[in-house]
C-alpha cells in the first residue's frame, strides 16, 4: 500500500484534526492551538486492512471481546503491585501506553525498574547505553534483563521489532520527543515527527502484540510538548506526578481502554529508585504533633485513602499585590479558599502573603481537603494550633468541601475515610461551617 502524505491541522490542546487551519479550534474552542502536521491521515493509519481489501460487516455474536488487533488477549503482571493497580490488572498484549511526566520526575527510573522485573527492550533515544547501565547498576537490577537499542529513528525500531517479534513482551521508547521518522518531513521533536513516530509505534504494537511504553515529557504548564495530541492515539495514558524536590510520586491514569481510570499507584523516590507505598500505608505525614499553620486531612486517591499534612504560612505583605502561592493544590481553588476564609472568618488576608503547601509533594485534586487548607491558613494567621475539644493531643483530621458561603459539605466516601481515621487512632474535627473555626 502506498502511503500518502497530506497536510492536516491538529489542535495541540484537544488533539482533534481538521482539514483546514482556523484561529479557534471548533472542538475545544481554544485559540491558536491548531498546528500544521504533514503526515498520514489517522483514518488511513487506523485502518486494519491494507489497500485493496474490502470492508466487511460482522455480527457481534461471532466476535470475542478482546483488545483490538491482538490475536490472543492476555494480561500480564508488571511484578510491581502499584504499577499493576494503576493499569487495572497489568499490561495487556499489544497495549500502547503513553507514560507522561515532567522531566526529572522519574519516568526513566520507573520504566527501568519495570524492565528489571519482567525484562524487555529499552529503546534509548535520549541516553546512551552506558548511562542506562549506570542507572541499572545504581538500582541494583539484573543487567541480563535489559536489551538496549540506541536509536532515535522509528524505522530502526520497526525493523528490530519485526526481527525479534517473539522475543520481547514489552518495549520502552524513551523518549518520543527524541524519536523521528526518516520518511517524514519536519525536524526531530516537531509535532509532525512525534505524531508520525507514534502512529508507527501503535501500528507495530497492534501487529506484533508487543506492549509499548512511550515516554513523553510534559512541560511545567502541563502541555505535553506534543503528547497531548498523542492521547487519542494510544490505549492508555499514565501521568507520573509529584514535586521534584519531594519524595512522593503518584502514577495516575488519565485514559485507559483496558481498565478503570480512577486508580493510582503510589511510590517514593529514594536513593535506590522508586519504592512502592502499599495501600496499607495510609499516612504520608512525619509528625503527629500539632503545630501552628499545619493541619491534617485525609484525601482519596482512587480507592485508597491518604493522610496528608497541609502547611500554611500567612505573613504581613509588603507588596501592593499580596502573594498567593500554592503548591500541591490548584491555584484557582486556593484563591477561592483564601477569599472564603477572608469573608467568612473575617480575617484581613488582603494585607497578608499566603503560602500553602501539601507536604510530601503530592498534588491534590480532592475537594475534601478544602477545610484543612482553610484551617491551616487560619491557624497561621491566628498563631494558634488547631485541636479538637477533648482531643488526645494528636492533631485532628479535617475533611470537608467548603462552599462559597462557607458551609462545609460532606465528601465522597466519607464513611471510608472516617473508618481509616479511627483505625489510625485519630479524631475528626467536626465542623459544619468554617465560621466555627473561630471558636477553636
Ligand atoms: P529520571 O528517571 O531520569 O527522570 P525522567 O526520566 O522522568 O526525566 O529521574 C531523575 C531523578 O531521579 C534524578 O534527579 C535522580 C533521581 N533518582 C533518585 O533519586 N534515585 C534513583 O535511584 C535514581 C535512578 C534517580
Ligand atoms: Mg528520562
Amino acid at each position: 500500500m502506498k502511503k500518502q502524505l497530506e497536510t492536516i491541522f491538529v489542535c495541540a490542546n484537544c488533539g482533534n484534526e481538521f482539514p483546514k487551519w482556523s484561529g479557534q479550534c471548533s472542538a475545544c474552542h481554544e485559540w491558536n492551538t491548531l498546528k500544521e502536521i504533514k503526515g498520514l491521515k489517522s483514518k488511513n493509519l487506523n485502518s486494519k486492512k491494507g489497500g485493496g481489501q474490502r470492508a466487511e460487516v460482522k455480527n457481534l455474536s461471532k466476535i470475542e471481546g478482546r483488545p483490538q488487533g491482538s490475536a490472543h488477549t492476555f494480561t500480564f503482571s508488571t511484578d510491581i503491585k502499584e504499577f499493576d493497580r494503576a493499569l487495572g490488572k497489568g499490561i495487556v498484549r499489544g497495549q500502547v501506553v503513553l507514560f507522561a511526566g515532567e522531566p526529572g520526575i522519574g519516568k526513566s527510573t520507573l520504566l527501568t525498574q519495570l524492565l528489571g522485573k519482567i525484562g524487555g527492550l529499552y529503546v534509548a533515544a535520549e541516553e546512551t547505553a552506558e548511562q542506562i547501565a549506570l542507572r541499572v547498576e545504581r538500582l541494583g537490577l539484573d543487567k541480563d534483563k535489559f536489551n538496549i537499542l540506541e536509536t532515535n529513528v522509528v524505522e530502526e525500531i520497526e525493523e528490530i521489532i519485526e526481527r525479534t517479534k517473539n522475543v520481547f513482551k514489552i518495549v520502552v521508547v524513551d523518549s518520543i520527543q527524541m524519536v523521528s521518522c526518516a520518511e517524514s518531513s519536519g525536524t526531530p521533536g516537531s509535532l509532525t515527527q512525534i505524531r508520525e513516530s507514534t502512529f508507527r509505534l501503535v501500528e507495530m504494537a497492534k501487529k506484533s502484540g508487543i506492549a509499548i511504553f512511550i515516554v513523553g515529557h510534559v512541560t511545567k504548564e502541563g502541555d505535553i510538548a506534543g503528547p497531548k495530541m498523542l492521547e487519542h492515539m494510544v490505549d492508555t495514558v499514565l501521568y507520573f506526578e509529584g514535586e521534584k524536590n519531594g519524595e512522593l510520586r503518584i502514577l495516575r491514569v488519565n485514559k485507559n481502554r483496558f481498565g478503570p481510570t480512577d486508580e493510582v499507584g503510589v511510590f517514593k523516590m529514594e536513593e535506590k529508585g522508586l519504592r512502592e507505598i502499599s495501600s496499607e500505608e495510609v499516612s504520608l505525614i512525619d509528625s503527629k504533633v500539632p503545630q501552628i499553620g499545619s493541619t491534617i486531612s485525609m484525601v482519596m486517591e482512587g480507592s485508597r485513602p491518604l493522610l496528608v499534612e497541609i502547611q500554611a504560612l500567612v505573613t504581613e505583605s509588603f507588596s501592593q499585590i499580596p502573594k498567593r502561592i500554592f503548591s500541591g493544590i490548584d491555584y484557582n481553588r486556593g484563591q477561592l479558599l483564601v477569599a472564603v476564609a477572608q469573608k467568612v472568618l473575617g480575617i484581613p488576608l488582603y494585607k497578608e502573603d499566603v503560602f500553602v503547601a501539601v507536604s510530601g509533594g503530592i498534588k491534590i485534586s480532592d475537594p475534601g481537603v478544602d477545610l484543612a487548607v482553610i484551617g491551616a491558613i487560619y491557624s497561621s494567621y491566628k498563631e494558634k494550633i488547631i485541636v479538637a475539644r477533648g482531643g488526645n493531643g494528636i492533631p485532628p483530621v479535617l475533611i470537608g468541601e467548603v462552599s462559597l458561603l462557607g458551609k462545609v459539605r460532606k465528601v465522597k466516601m466519607e464513611e471510608r475515610r472516617v473508618k481509616e481515621i479511627k483505625s489510625l487512632g485519630m479524631e475528626i474535627l467536626k465542623i459544619n461551617e468554617i465560621g466555627e473555626l473561630r471558636k477553636i
